[in-house]
């Protein structure tokens, strides 16, 4: 295949190093960073609801085309607030193919997660999988837009409209990604991003919660800020899950260079794609064309018997010449603590969430690699 040559232009200041991480962070326009921070220091308005948050917040909300979106210290203290603010009891239906984050908060929540399989094709939660799960006790679906791929938005709110069932996607991944009608940001009853340093789109940490419920925005609101209406009037439960302004002056200075990072990550994803053709037994993770996505992950699946050795050999292998691929979300979470000792998880059955456990790997890619580590790795890869 070809690949189309991009300018990616990336402003690394100098940034080097010799070992290449997953997740690597990306970088925005430093001179206006800078500035900011130095407005933030001349105001020494440092946090609660300044007018870089502020700013954010606005600017987010054009960005996704949504009505309402609040930003927050991470996307696990989102996800709790949405889980709260909606009112979830007893068992939420979401996939085990996850980052820990997202049963932990809903267990967090004295909610009982209650593990999906997922689709073998995108690796986005299976409704049919959801559906079968579905008991009295099951207030939501959590679906998991993972890499970047929207879930299958139709199937599950036509689920949940038949069972009663709230909706929130785990969008950690998914910032500036969408099918063919919305972005991201406006499914299910609100949408949770991750705004962390290995995300497309960083504040150092961060995320925040999109909704077109005005309901739920004051009360997302008024809880992320300890229940505060006004000054000494607290109406509602509340937690402290602002994000400080010098998170948000990151954030803002990753808008002007948004493109040039999506652009950088597709052509990398072309040039693995062009590497790694052919290669037996390695099937690379494509994205739906009709789809925006982010192009942040570069996700290959190993078959260990055609490929000739194990997923975790090859893991070694790389790691061996300072390439911290990563095997995700191993061992998956149903298998890990608090999850894997409950009963009802003991004998679980997801066949392809036990497959891809197995057979995922992330390689790095975003503006800290070049097409010689790219080559390099691919190499590796290839054997040589
Ligand atoms: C799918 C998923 N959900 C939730 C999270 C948690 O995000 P945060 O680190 O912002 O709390 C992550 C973070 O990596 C994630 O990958």
């Amino acid at each position: 295949m070809s690949v189309t040559k991009t300018t990616h232009r990336i402003d690394l200041n100098g940034a080097r190093s010799d070992v290449l991480h997953v997740g690597a962070p990306n970088v925005g326009d430093r001179a206006y960073f800078n500035r900011l921070v130095d407005q933030i220091f001349q105001r020494r308005w440092f946090t609660n609801d300044g007018c870089v948050v502020k700013e954010l917040e606005e600017k987010l909300r054009s960005f996704l085309g949504v009505k309402h979106c609040i930003v927050v210290c991470n996307a696990t203290v989102g996800l709790q607030l949405a889980f709260h603010a909606l009112e979830l009891t007893g068992e939420v239906i979401l996939p085990s193919f996850t980052f820990v984050a997202t049963p932990h908060a809903a267990c967090w929540e004295g909610l009982t997660p209650v593990f999906a399989d997922v689709k073998r094709d995108n690796h986005t939660i299976c409704p049919d999988s959801v559906r079968s799960l579905i008991t009295e006790q099951t207030s939501a679906i959590v679906g998991v837009h993972v890499w970047g791929n929207p879930c299958d938005t139709d199937a599950i709110e036509s689920i949940a409209r038949d069972h009663g069932l709230a909706v929130i996607y785990d969008a950690a991944h998914a910032f500036a990604c969408g099918d063919q009608r919305r972005m991201i940001g406006n499914f299910g009853d609100c949408e949770v991003f991750s705004f962390h340093a290995t995300k497309f789109f960083n504040t150092f940490e961060g995320g925040a919660i999109a909704t077109n419920n005005d309901d739920l925005a004051a009360r997302l609101t008024l809880m992320k800020n300890f229940g505060f209406a006004g000054m000494d009037h607290v109406i509602h439960l509340g937690t402290n899950a602002k994000m400080p302004e010098i998170c948000a002056a990151m954030g803002l200075s990753m808008f002007p260079i948004l493109e040039e990072i999506r652009e950088k990550n597709r052509y990398n994803h072309q040039l693995y794609r062009a590497h790694l053709e052919g290669v037996k037994g390695l099937r690379l993770l494509t994205y739906d064309h009709l789809h925006q996505t982010n192009w942040q992950y570069v996700v290959i699946e190993i078959d260990e018997a055609e490929f000739g050795i194990s997923r975790d050999s090859l893991v070694d292998r790389l790691h061996a010449q300072n390439v911290r691929a990563r095997r995700y979300f191993y061992p998956g979470c149903h298998r890990m603590e608090p999850y894997g000792s409950m009963e009802r998880n003991r004998k679980l059955d997801l066949p392809n969430t036990e497959t891809l456990c197995r057979r995922v790997i992330c390689l790095p890619t975003g503006t800290a690699i070049d097409e010689v580590d790219i080559d390099r790795i691919c190499q590796i890869i290839r054997g040589y």
